[in-house]
């Protein structure tokens, strides 16, 4: 089919940056993302580039200069259906926190929805195209609904899972390692591999039927989170050995079999994917009562838990045992650098043990604003929004920040962190001054030198 009109349900972390590109490369495509949320839309709408709702590193450039021509933000979500031969499905699929696989299985009701939205307004032949991570089988409910609720139209579904990292979403957009599709329909298939294919070398765009691409992507990401806790786990063991943690990931990353990335020691993964993706899996083995595969994947996430709960308990115990009434200042609150998302970020549940303990919070991030962290802890619920308003405070100054602080938390490994003045900073700092490196980017013989007492992850 020749493609001249793409819709993509979901302007979100992934829809955006993928259609942005996709607009890029394809000029003679018209591609208009869709969203329920009007504020969302407004905002990708904004005259002023810089105010998108979501950060990433060359995106903003990309929006300035396909926006307006073929790249569209819209809240029409039937009438750019109807109007497409492609529609991408890039909603959301949290953690179920209701019912049957409640905090396992993903919850697929707003893929479902746009299913039916879909069957309901299709007057002309469609390729659907998950984009969002789904569990193993997913097509076939999509494809059931389609079938079952249209009218005589045509559809092929197709999974298009993405693999891009956030804060590297548009350079792994741009070159990505390989793209995957899976579906039944070689026209199908071939019609969106001809899209890719205006800047993707046809070897990397991979064809597998549906399933394979389904579980491929469920793998990928419980892989590459196995490897963080495989190091976190062996940071704990270094604390005990004197052994360093970076000089250990460096002479196993020199193993060609092992490879370098991704081996950095933290407090422990977050974002949006690989803990609602584990277990994705786990539930998925469980149902088909595969216990001892569900249990190995599970130790990953198992694993992390234990790595956040340690950062804080380690926190705690170094401050005498208490930290009641004391000013804790936390660097960073994104799950990573150079982006806005705070989805599952480590900092939360730092936080939250902090608080339990009755510390006094304060945050910096250069990205996240004072409105996410409050709404990120009250989601939580472990005590009322009030509360969490009363203790913790955001700055939007790093020294600010740290005046007075008991001790320093880094929690993201933002560039900007490592260029302070620490001197500065130490000054103003309540004595002794403690700094705990969740993510091992600054310099200990310098910060001790200063003299703070400083520790970090598995060292
Ligand atoms: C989402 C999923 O979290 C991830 O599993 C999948 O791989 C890709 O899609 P992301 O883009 O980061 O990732 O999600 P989010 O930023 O929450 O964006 C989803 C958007 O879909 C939101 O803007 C939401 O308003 C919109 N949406 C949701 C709809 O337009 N319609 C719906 O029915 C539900
Ligand atoms: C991940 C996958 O990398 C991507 O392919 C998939 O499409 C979506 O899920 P993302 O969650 O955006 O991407 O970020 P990623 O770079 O994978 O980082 C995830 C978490 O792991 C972050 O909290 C990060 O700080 C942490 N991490 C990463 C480590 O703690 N150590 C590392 O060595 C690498």
């Amino acid at each position: 089919m020749k493609i001249t009109n793409i819709c993509c349900i979901g302007a979100g972390y992934v829809g955006g940056p993928t259609m942005a590109v996709i607009a890029k490369k394809n000029p003679h495509i018209k591609v208009t993302i869709v969203d329920i949320n009007a504020e969302r839309i407004a905002a990708w709408n904004n005259k002023d580039v810089s105010k998108l709702p979501i950060y990433e590193p060359g995106l903003a450039e990309i929006v300035e200069e396909t926006r307006g021509k073929n790249l569209f933000f819209s809240t029409e979500i039937d009438k750019t259906i109807a109007a497409s031969e492609m529609i991408f499905i890039s909603v959301n699929t949290p953690t179920k926190t209701y019912g049957k696989g409640k905090g396992m299985a993903a919850d697929l009701k707003y893929v479902e929805l746009c299913a039916r939205n879909i069957a309901e307004v299709a007057t002309t032949d469609k390729i659907v195209v998950e984009k969002s991570t789904l569990p193993v089988r997913t097509a076939q409910a999509i494809k059931s609904i389609l079938h079952n609720t249209g009218s005589n139209v045509k559809f092929d579904i197709l999974s298009n899972p993405e693999f891009l990292a956030e804060g590297t979403a548009v350079q792994d957009l741009l070159s990505p390692d390989r793209v995957l599709i899976g579906g039944e329909s070689e026209d199908a298939i071939e019609s969106l591999a001809a899209i890719y294919g205006s800047w993707v070398p046809q070897d990397r765009i991979l064809r597998t039927n549906v399933w394979s691409s389904e579980l491929s992507k469920l793998t990928a990401n419980a892989f590459l989170a196995q490897r963080i806790s495989s190091i976190n786990a062996i940071s704990e063991l270094c604390e005990h050995t004197e052994a360093n943690v970076n000089e250990v990931a460096k002479a196993i990353g020199m193993d060609s079999r092992i490879g370098p990335k991704f081996l950095n020691a933290s407090i422990g993964f977050g974002g949006s994917c690989f803990q609602k993706d584990i277990l994705n899996l786990v539930y998925i083995a469980r149902s088909y009562n595969l216990n001892a595969v569900a249990d190995y994947w599970e130790q990953v996430i198992i694993l992390n838990d234990h790595q956040k709960r340690r950062f804080s308990d380690n926190l705690i115990s170094t401050l005498y045992n208490t930290v009641s009434g004391k000013k804790i200042a936390m660097l960073g609150w994104a799950f990573k650098k150079d982006t806005n998302d705070t989805r599952e970020s480590a900092a939360i549940y730092v936080a939250d043990h902090l608080l339990n303990e009755q510390a006094n919070i304060a945050v910096y991030d250069p990205k996240v604003n004072s409105e996410k962290v409050q709404a990120d802890l009250n989601y939580l619920n472990t005590r009322s929004d009030e509360e969490n308003k009363d203790l913790v405070k955001y700055y939007d100054d790093p020294y600010e920040v740290s005046k007075d602080a008991h001790a320093i938390a880094i929690m993201t490994e933002w560039d900007e962190f490592k260029t302070y003045d620490w001197q500065r900073i130490y000054e103003q700092m309540k004595k002794p001054a403690f700094i705990f490196d969740g993510r091992n980017i600054l310099n200990k013989k310098e910060m001790t030198k200063i003299g703070f007492e400083y520790s970090s992850i598995g060292q």
